[in-house]
């Protein structure tokens, strides 16, 4: 098959473990007889700083004409100090989703029994968790106009807005992953308190009666906030809005042990994006520790959603549970010797291609 990806590494440890699973993708290709090309280019800081466009058009016309997109991280600590700064990186990231309109953010967690020990959260609590968030990802106050500030500088705002379209299509894929699993979708929101959320419910009641296979549960996402860590093997699909799910999706990160271990698909109308669900992480940036396992494990997902190479998938995620089983992992999830970002990959590297 041939496989024709964009990669973009964007900004701080977003080279480091792009390099990782770009290896990787060229190891499975290779064993499995496929034909990959590939290019490079800008988004976040580093396209700011060379063409003073977090997303530039070049980079855009790539990822239409790609059938999939491999993503870093995105984020610069010299914005973050700056309020006053017009433009910052991760407008590059939310013009990239919007204008390819990857509506669903799908961030699948799971736990690695070689991983257990590494959760603060008691180890039979999280055992055999697995549950799936979707999180819309084009839409609510991450896009809502009017944002910003007045005259005075006094007063910010910051505007939630859903339609009852974006609305119906997110929840819609919910019931399509919950029949492919365990047949319950845990519809998230605080309609108790937002008109956006009521929307949500309202409209979520009516696509429910479609489902009647499905379990339905609505909950506010403080209880889910509380549940996730309390009970995380109840939920199986959860779906939501694009800030909660920004938020619940790093705490969920817990149950797995580590941030550096979520990967992610961002799909939707255009070509599908791959990313980790952590940051740039700045501090680590060009040390070679950062774990790359977010980015390798969401190369597994190209595979298996962009290509439906699912024996592909599987296999970068039997390297990824060997390396951790052996201990070949970075300092974030290490008992004993901590091995390095480009060690990992190597390892992984060397296990597909044997
Ligand atoms: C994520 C990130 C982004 C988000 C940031 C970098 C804009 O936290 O992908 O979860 O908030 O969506
Ligand atoms: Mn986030």
């Amino acid at each position: 098959m041939k496989l024709n990806i964009a990669v973009l590494p964007g900004d701080g440890i977003g080279e480091e473990i792009i390099a990782q699973a770009l290896d990787v993708v060229k190891a499975v290709c290779k064993k499995f007889d496929h034909e990959l090309t590939y290019q490079k280019a800008l988004v976040g800081a580093c396209a700011i700083d060379a063409t003073g466009n977090p997303y530039p058009d070049e980079t855009h016309e790539l990822c239409l004409n790609s059938d999939a997109v491999l993503f870093g991280a995105i984020g610069d600590p010299k914005y973050d100090h700056n309020p006053l700064a017009k433009v910052r990186p991760e407008q590059g990231l939310l013009a990239m989703r919007k204008k390819l309109g990857l509506y669903a953010n799908i961030r699948p967690v799971t736990t690695f029994p070689s991983l257990i020990h590494k959760s603060p959260l008691k180890n039979e609590l999280i055992e055999g968790a697995d549950l799936m968030c979707i999180r819309e990802l084009t839409g609510g106050i991450y896009f809502g106009r009017p944002q910003g500030r007045s005259e005075d500088g006094n007063t910010a705002y910051d505007t939630c807005v859903y339609t009852r379209e974006e609305i119906e299509r997110i929840v819609r894929l919910a019931y399509d992953y919950a029949q492919k699993r365990r047949n319950k979708v845990t519809i998230v929101d605080k309609a108790n308190v937002l008109a956006t959320s009521r929307l949500w419910r309202e409209v979520s009641r009516e696509i429910e009666k479609e489902f009647p296979n499905v379990e339905t549960e609505y909950m506010f996402v403080d209880n889910v906030a509380m549940q996730l860590v309390q009970w995380p093997k109840r939920f199986d699909v959860v779906v939501t809005e694009n800030m909660f799910g920004d938020i619940l999706t790093d705490e969920a990160s817990v149950i797995t042990g580590s941030l550096g271990m979520l990967p992610s698909a961002s799909i939707g109308i255009h070509t599908s994006v791959f990313e980790p669900i952590h940051g740039s992480y700045p501090q680590a940036a060009g040390k070679d520790i950062a774990n790359p396992l977010a980015t390798v494990l969401s190369a597994a997902l190209m595979f298996e959603y962009a290509f439906d190479l699912q024996e592909e998938g599987a296999l970068i995620r039997k390297a990824v549970n060997a390396s951790m089983e052996t201990g070949v992992v970075t300092e974030d999830i290490a008992t004993e010797k901590a091995y390095k970002t480009s060690e990992v990959g190597k390892w992984i590297v060397e296990y597909i291609s044997k």
